[in-house]
């Protein structure tokens, strides 16, 4: 048996869709690019959407589309992967991290805060923080920090579609539904709710925004009038500023809508894997497990525990076949982050977090036999051994 810790999940109806729209006319830019945007606009509950090719290139674009400066400061989490700090530096500037809390493992706002007032307000371009695992970020509290300090709100929800948070008048906000957030961002790769190979999308409530994104995604380049400064007929379109080709393909959008009419069904079924770990392995006192308020709606994108002995539960669950993840070694302690000075002991939180965590198999299709394995190694290990 060979378990993994992620995995796509690919239908009949999904290899339909696709074959239906490498056989038409449009295989790069199509009718099914516009549709992934606007069903899963409605999904989020935003006003507008706008794939691209992967999650990399929809953080760099929210970046970019917010007009940086080289040596702007931005704030991420330490408790990521790469790509959310990176997208600082792609745009030249200086990425600066917070610790995390240490129960809910995302960004701790008090400390945030305490990082804030260190500086004038406005000193901070934008704070990008991470539904991480899938649990939703309270944006309305960052919201309220982001008023007060004045920085744009980039949130990477790549592991979150459908999470939601409860708000102060009690109602579900949900993740990326652009409320909150000036720009969400979201990554279709393969161990994500929604497989395209490599895909991503942003949304956002703000027209300007989505219209400059749009041109962003596609070398900078127009063909809308109200943008044009000349019109030399049909085939006339303006460069307005430089960017890259970050377009998602048609046949890719087409799996991405595919794969959208199961993500209520994948949620669920994560949500149940989640609910079998607890009430399974809950007894065992040398596990911690996540936090789980009533005010979150997870989206379990990864199902974290944290052990005392990490290493040795990673080789010994390996050598069950169970090919367990750990997310994330720190990003400020990366060789390359090193560099603009940050080291060991700087984020004491989020280094102790990584010293114990393990993320298990969590993906729709585990079958129930498969998890009930895990469960038993796992059972194994800690009650017999
Ligand atoms: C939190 C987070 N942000 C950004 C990304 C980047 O997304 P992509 O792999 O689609 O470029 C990932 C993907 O693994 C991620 O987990």
């Amino acid at each position: 048996m060979k378990i993994p810790y992620g995995k796509h999940n690919i239908t009949e109806d999904d290899l339909e869709a696709v074959k239906k729209a490498l056989l038409s006319d449009f295989i790069t830019q199509g009718p099914n690019g516009e549709e992934f945007e606007k069903v899963f606009a409605e999904y989020v509950g935003a006003k507008y959407a706008i794939s691209l090719s992967n999650g990399t290139a929809a953080l760099d674009l929210c970046v970019k589309v917010l007009d940086p400066s080289p040596g702007d400061k931005y704030i991420t989490t330490p408790i990521t992967f790469v790509a959310s700090a990176n997208c600082a530096k792609f745009n030249d500037g200086e990425v600066h991290f917070s610790d995390i809390d240490r129960k809910t493992y995302l960004l701790d706002l008090n400390r945030l805060e305490d990082l804030l007032k260190k500086e004038d307000i406005g000193s901070y371009k934008a704070v990008i923080p991470v539904d991480f695992a899938g649990f939703p970020v309270n944006m309305q509290d960052l919201n309220t920090l982001a008023e007060k300090y004045k920085f744009h709100v980039i949130e990477d929800a790549c592991h979150a579609p459908g999470g939601e948070f409860l708000d102060s008048v009690n109602k579900w906000q949900r993740c990326g539904n652009g409320v909150y957030a000036d720009l969400t961002v979201f990554s279709f790769h393969p161990v994500k709710h929604l497989a395209t190979g490599e895909g991503g999308m942003i949304t956002t409530n703000d027209k300007d925004l989505y219209d400059r994104i749009r041109r962003l995604r596609s070398h900078g380049i127009t063909k809308d009038s109200k943008y044009l400064t000349e019109n030399h007929g049909d085939w006339y379109y303006e460069m307005h500023e430089l960017s890259h080709n970050y377009r998602l393909t048609d046949f890719q959008a087409a799996l991405g809508i595919s794969q959208l009419k199961r993500a209520d069904e994948g949620l669920r079924r994560r949500t149940e894997i989640a609910a079998k770990y607890i009430s399974e392995l809950g007894h065992i006192d040398d596990i911690t497990f996540p936090l789980l308020p009533s005010n979150i709606k997870h989206a379990y994108h990864l199902f974290i525990i944290e052990v005392p002995n990490r290493k040795e539960f990673y080789d010994y669950l390996k050598l069950q076949g169970i090919f367990a993840q750990i997310h994330y070694i720190p990003v400020h302690l990366q060789p390359y982050y090193r560099q603009f000075g940050t080291k060991k002991g700087d984020f004491p939180e989020a280094e102790d977090y990584y010293e114990h965590c393990i993320s298990l198999p969590m993906y729709p299709s585990l079958s129930e036999d498969e998890q009930n394995y895990v469960i038993e190694k796992i059972k194994k290990y800690f009650i017999e051994e």
